[in-house]
């Protein structure tokens, strides 16, 4: 009897930044978990990246291989996970150019992420049109690896809907299904809050912890961290909820019982900011200093990194090109072998 093949995951993330703790929870962490139940592609989304950064490629360049980095050093491993660069593999821009055609602006301009990113970055009137069409060159990211499931965040759920909707479409005018549907994945944690408290973790706002964070950056970033205004003295009873801290704890140490206690001690009066910061601290610490030195292990050894992605992309280029063809086929494209 055949084995049934393993699931297909693809992913990916712009490189416009080294990730952060927010990645970490949010998808990182699960990548590593799935790794070797599913076939996995990380797609480091460098022509993504563009939609929003044309203004800036140098930087777009040179995260490619920061973003590298930390998927190496929290733990994906290549021997079983395929790691390529986005703007390597063409058949995922002639896909893109299809797909544009099994979408309507107006829907584009309905997705719900795109607004919400257009309004975030300040676009207004003047979207880059490569931004507003991402969604279609997202679903060619997905169909063109063949995945069934896709790890992110809440706020990319929206792009996973539209990319069925365009292989509904084109399926339904092949009139078989060649491409296939895939699920977001969405963690069971919530978006992680920045330190400040007001909103997501993300570099641009200032309020993230990077994966490479040294012990002294970690203790700053905890201190400065959001708590309840209103517990002014150690006796005074604080709040657990909204408290940036006690959401870290949540999220990242694994001893229930202990956080457990400390949060009913801080609701009845007794425990102050500074021991609760000292645990979430000494948490961080151990959690982010393996990664932060296997992370500077792998940043001088650029070879072995270099490696890693010529072979991720090779692979990649390869089934996205067959795709392509059976998408080309499929459609009826012409076809210079044909007489
Ligand atoms: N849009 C994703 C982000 O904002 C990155 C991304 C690009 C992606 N291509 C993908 C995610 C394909 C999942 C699947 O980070």
């Amino acid at each position: 009897m055949t084995k049934t093949p393993p699931p297909v995951i693809l992913t990916g993330d712009r490189t416009t930044g080294p990730l952060h703790l927010g990645h970490y929870a949010g998808s990182l962490q699960n990548r590593v978990a799935l790794q070797h139940t599913h076939e996995q592609y990380l797609l480091l989304a460098d022509s993504q990246a563009l939609t929003d950064n044309a203004h800036d490629p140098e930087k777009v360049r040179r995260n490619v291989f920061e973003v590298a980095l930390d998927y190496l050093a929290v733990g994906v491993d290549p021997a079983v996970s395929t790691i390529c660069v986005q703007s390597l593999l063409p058949a995922l821009a002639e896909l893109t150019l299809l797909y544009l055609n099994f979408v309507s602006l107006a829907r584009l301009e309905r997705n719900p992420t795109i607004k919400d990113e257009i309004r975030a970055r300040g676009f207004d009137r003047d979207i880059p049109a490569g931004f507003l069409c991402y969604p279609a060159a997202q679903a060619a990211d997905i169909t063109a690896f063949k995945a069934t499931l896709v790890p992110v965040g809440e706020d990319q759920a929206p792009i996973i809907e539209q990319t069925n909707e365009i292989v509904r479409r084109l399926n339904r005018q092949i009139g078989r299904d060649v491409l296939l549907e895939a699920r977001a994945l969405i963690p069971r944690v919530g978006r992680l809050p920045g330190v400040d408290g007001r909103s997501k973790m993300s570099k641009s706002q200032g309020n993230a912890i990077p994966l490479s964070a040294s012990d002294g950056e970690i203790e700053e970033a905890v201190r400065r961290m959001y708590t309840d205004p209103g517990h002014l003295r150690a006796s005074d009873p604080g709040r657990v909820e909204g408290n940036v801290v006690f959401t870290y704890l949540d999220a990242f140490d694994d001893d229930r019982e202990a956080v457990a206690h400390l949060k009913a001690r801080y609701q009845r009066g007794g425990l102050g900011d500074m021991a609760l910061k000292s645990r979430l601290t000494d948490v961080l610490k151990a959690l982010l200093g393996p990664i932060r030195e296997r992370r500077s292990e792998l940043k001088r050894d650029p070879d072995f990194v270099m490696d890693v992605l010529r072979k991720g992309t090779r692979k990649a280029q390869n089934l996205t090109a067959e795709t392509m063809a059976e998408v080309r086929e499929a459609l009826g494209l012409f076809d210079l072998r044909a007489s």
